[in-house]
Formats: C-alpha cells, sequence, structure tokens
C-alpha cells in the first residue's frame, strides 16, 4: 500500500476507534500524557454555611502540599489554627503560612484589603511565623475604606431585612469588580493609574454618600497617601504574577491545595441567595479565582461540621432553638472568629451535604467538631425535606420551598464518651461509628478523616464504608 493509501486507512480507523482504551491505542499510539493530572491539585470547600473547620484540614494537607491557594473571599474569613497549645487567627493569609516549605498564594478571586493584610502579617511575624514567601496576585481587587462604609450603610438601610454581613466590604468590593470600577492589586504599582481609576468611582461613589445617606465621600489624595506610601512598601515584595506561580508548580509535579473560605451555601450562585457572600467558594470558583482548568484538579474535599452553624440571616431548615442548640454553641464555641458573633445551630443536613456532593464534584468528606456531640444522649439527622406535605430528598431549587422546608430526621443514639483523646477510628464507640456510616451513606462519598478536637493531632482517619 502506497503512503496516501495508509495514511487514509489510518484516518478511516481514527474515526471508527473510540479515543482511549487499549484497542485504539495499538494503532493510535500512546494518548499525550494530560498535564498536571497526576499532580495532587486538591481543593478543600466547607459544605454548609462556613465555619466549618476547614483551617484544620487544610493545614493537615498542606503537609503535604508546596502550595496553599486562597481563591475568593477576603477578610470576612476567619480561621482558627492551634500548634502547640498556640492559637493563630488567620483572615486573609492561605492556612499554609505556618509551613516553611510552603508557598502561600492569595488568587486573583481574593478582595484583599492591604491595611488588614499588613496588620495580618506583623501579627504572625510577631508570633515568629515567617511570611516572607506570600504572593498576592495583581489581579487580585482592592477593599478600599468606601467599600466597608457602604457595606454599613446598606446593612444598616436594610434594617431588619439585612443580609448579616461582616460589613467587611466585601459585597461592594466584588460590586465593582463586576461593574468594571474597581481597582487591582497591580493599580496600587502605577500611581497615574491609581489616580485616574480613583477619580472614575469616586466620582459615582461621593455623591451617593452625600446624596443618599448624608455622609462625607473619600478624596483621591488622602487615598494615594494611605495607599502608596508606607502601604505600597510593605505589600510591593508580595505582588506577583500568581498565574504563572501556580502553573509553574504544577508543571514541576508540584502538590498544590486550593483554599475555599466561606462555604458551598453561601455561594454567590448557588447558596441561599440573597443570604450570600459575594463570590464563588463552590470548587468551580478554585478554577477561575486561581487560573486553572478543571483538569487540573484531582482531588476535591468537603469539610462539613458534624451539626451545622450558620451567621447571618437566611435560611436554615435544621435550625435548633432549644437547649440542645445552646448546648452546641457553648460546647463548639460557636462564636465568629472575626466578628463574635453568636452563630445559630442546628441538626446536620444530609440533603445539603448529597447537594454539595453535586456542586463540588466531592470526592470526599472530612468531618469536624464530632466531639462536640459527646454529651448527647440522641443526635438526630436530617435525611429529607417535607414540603407542603410532600417528601423529597433532594434541595428544592425554589427559594420559598426552602423557606417551608420541614426536616425529616433519622435519630441515633448518643456515645456519651469524651472522644477527644482519640487519634484510631478502632477507638471510637460504636454509637459514633454508626452515627459516621449513616453520614456516609446519605452523602454518597466516603467519610476520610473526623476531626476530635481543635488541635492539630486531633484527628483521626475514618475507613469508608461506601
Ligand atoms: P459577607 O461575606 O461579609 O458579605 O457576608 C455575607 C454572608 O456570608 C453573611 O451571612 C455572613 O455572615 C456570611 N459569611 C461571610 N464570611 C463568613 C465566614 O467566614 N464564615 C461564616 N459565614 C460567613
Amino acid at each position: 500500500m502506497t503512503d496516501k493509501g495508509l495514511g487514509w486507512l489510518a484516518g478511516s480507523l481514527k474515526k471508527l476507534l473510540p479515543p482511549t482504551g487499549p484497542f485504539a491505542r495499538l494503532f493510535l499510539g500512546t494518548p499525550k500524557k494530560r498535564e498536571g493530572a497526576t499532580v495532587p491539585a486538591t481543593i478543600v470547600v466547607g459544605t454548609q454555611w462556613g465555619d466549618e473547620g476547614k483551617g484544620k484540614f487544610t493545614d493537615l494537607i498542606a503537609k503535604e502540599m508546596t502550595m496553599v491557594v486562597r481563591y475568593q473571599g477576603g477578610h470576612n474569613a476567619g480561621h482558627t489554627l492551634v500548634v502547640d497549645g498556640e492559637s493563630f487567627a488567620l483572615q486573609l493569609v492561605p492556612s499554609g503560612v505556618l509551613y516553611d516549605h510552603i508557598t502561600p498564594v492569595i488568587g486573583n478571586g481574593v478582595v484583599v484589603d492591604p491595611l488588614v493584610l499588613i496588620a495580618e502579617m506583623d501579627k504572625l511575624e510577631a508570633k515568629g511565623v515567617d511570611c516572607s514567601r506570600l504572593q498576592v496576585s495583581g489581579n487580585a481587587h482592592v477593599i478600599f475604606p468606601y467599600h466597608q462604609q457602604l457595606d454599613r450603610l446598606m446593612e444598616r438601610h436594610l434594617g431588619k431585612n439585612k443580609l448579616g454581613t461582616t460589613k467587611r466590604g466585601i459585597g461592594p468590593a466584588y460590586a465593582d469588580k463586576a461593574s468594571r470600577v474597581g481597582l487591582r492589586v497591580q493599580d496600587l504599582l502605577d500611581e497615574k493609574i491609581f489616580r485616574a481609576k480613583l477619580d472614575v468611582v469616586l466620582h459615582e461613589k461621593n455623591p451617593l454618600f452625600a446624596k443618599l445617606y448624608n455622609k462625607l465621600g473619600y478624596e483621591v489624595d488622602d487615598l494615594v497617601d494611605t495607599y502608596l506610601g508606607e502601604t505600597l512598601h510593605r505589600i510591593k515584595p508580595h505582588i506577583a504574577d500568581t498565574i504563572d506561580t501556580v502553573h509553574t508548580a504544577l508543571e514541576g509535579g508540584q502538590g498544590i491545595l486550593f483554599e475555599g473560605a466561606q462555604a458551598t451555601f453561601l455561594d454567590l450562585d448557588h447558596g441561599t441567595y440573597p443570604y450570600v457572600t459575594s463570590s464563588n467558594p463552590t470548587a468551580g470558583g478554585a478554577c477561575t479565582g486561581a487560573g486553572v482548568g478543571p483538569r487540573h484538579i484531582n482531588r476535591v474535599i468537603g469539610i462539613a461540621k458534624a451539626y451545622i452553624t450558620r451567621v447571618g440571616a437566611g435560611p436554615f431548615p435544621t435550625e435548633l432553638f432549644d437547649e440542645v442548640g445552646d448546648h452546641l454553641v457553648d460546647v463548639g464555641h460557636e462564636y465568629g472568629t472575626n466578628t463574635g458573633r453568636r452563630r445559630r445551630t442546628g441538626w446536620f443536613d444530609a440533603v445539603m451535604a448529597r447537594h454539595a456532593v453535586r456542586l463540588n464534584s466531592l470526592s470526599e468528606y472530612a468531618v469536624t467538631k464530632l466531639d462536640v456531640l459527646d454529651d448527647l444522649g440522641t443526635i438526630k439527622m436530617c435525611v429529607a425535606y417535607e414540603i407542603d406535605g410532600v417528601r423529597t430528598e433532594k434541595l428544592p431549587y425554589h427559594q420559598t420551598d426552602y423557606h417551608k422546608a420541614v426536616p425529616v430526621y433519622e435519630e441515633f443514639p448518643g456515645w456519651k464518651t469524651d472522644l477527644t483523646a482519640m487519634t484510631e477510628r478502632s477507638q471510637l464507640p460504636s454509637e459514633a461509628i454508626n452515627y459516621l456510616a449513616a453520614m456516609e451513606e446519605q452523602c454518597g462519598v466516603p467519610i476520610n478523616m473526623v476531626g476530635v478536637g481543635p488541635g492539630r493531632k486531633q484527628f483521626l482517619h475514618f475507613t469508608a464504608t461506601v
């Protein structure tokens, strides 16, 4: 057969054969290795309304990584890590900062208050933590005082309908980003651009403050003084092309952890809108907020508390208004890391957990704060909702229905045992194993790790049953 004939035959076979599989490979050669497919690129995502204890497992997993990347949110987040009895409260700086071998990265999807960032670095360095490796994306947007002022004024204006935001300026900063009048971290590097962009944005904001809220506006010169002097001097060494940093690491086969802030049901698209944050904490947000495609991600760990908490307003089907709710607040120290607000508490909701598996392509769950349930005689788990008398196992897409959802509970006997010193699955009482097994069965993905206290070492591996 001629070369031309051979080419034709190969071409025809290519069309007939499946693109992969051993038979195809015989004819077509080994498919090109997918870039990054073997690199442990892992996302850690909250699967409830935040404060699941993501920081604890992010910190644990970070140990095996060389980079931790924050991909959304801002200093509305608050992680507390307890290392050797010392407590570290992080807001903007990625958890991995506590390991010397890790490059902590603040990705393009984050909104950054430079003043808060500097204060946080100062606090960490005072405790002996080296922050010099921290990189901040030049594409991340900047939170200015006018964003925080707007956040406060809008909440006040909403009165009893307020969202219960953290008043950190998160929503207004993301709104400016979407309106294309936001300033990015890279704009700090060019005074001319910085001034020009502030002129544009204040042209609109100042009349709003004056006429609608009867408040003083902001001067470009003042903001230049605050942000381009000592602040820029401190931030400048950290400003980087983080897309290149992340991809160079991926190409070099290094492990990267993408650290989500807030959680699935606070997601702007998938949460209980409008009682949400203004970014995308769900796993897809890691791709846009860090600049990687989905094919790079090979593990998505969902973090869930063994019960649920929420701060701020919004629907919460399993919310507890009784002494059990108070008990969870007391034992679980359920007060905001940042704001000190008392968190609302409720039973674990498997309907939400299943939905979170779908939205995030979760490969597994890690459960935190199981020990908070230690003293309870009976533990409930919501396995379905009843809406207008009809049972559903799925999360209703219409929020009016969600507001009407009545939880259908399964009850489990409590273990009445202190779990906080346990390090092996075999040490767990059978009641605790049963509860975790039921969670696994309800969620449809394995639970691989279980937290039994705030310390770095207070966790155990839990063998999957699904
Ligand atoms: P924002 O993110 O400050 O705009 O607040 C919007 C909603 O998200 C409010 O209900 C906040 O309480 C909630 N929220 C924001 N950040 C966190 C967090 O880190 N943990 C829990 N809830 C949060």
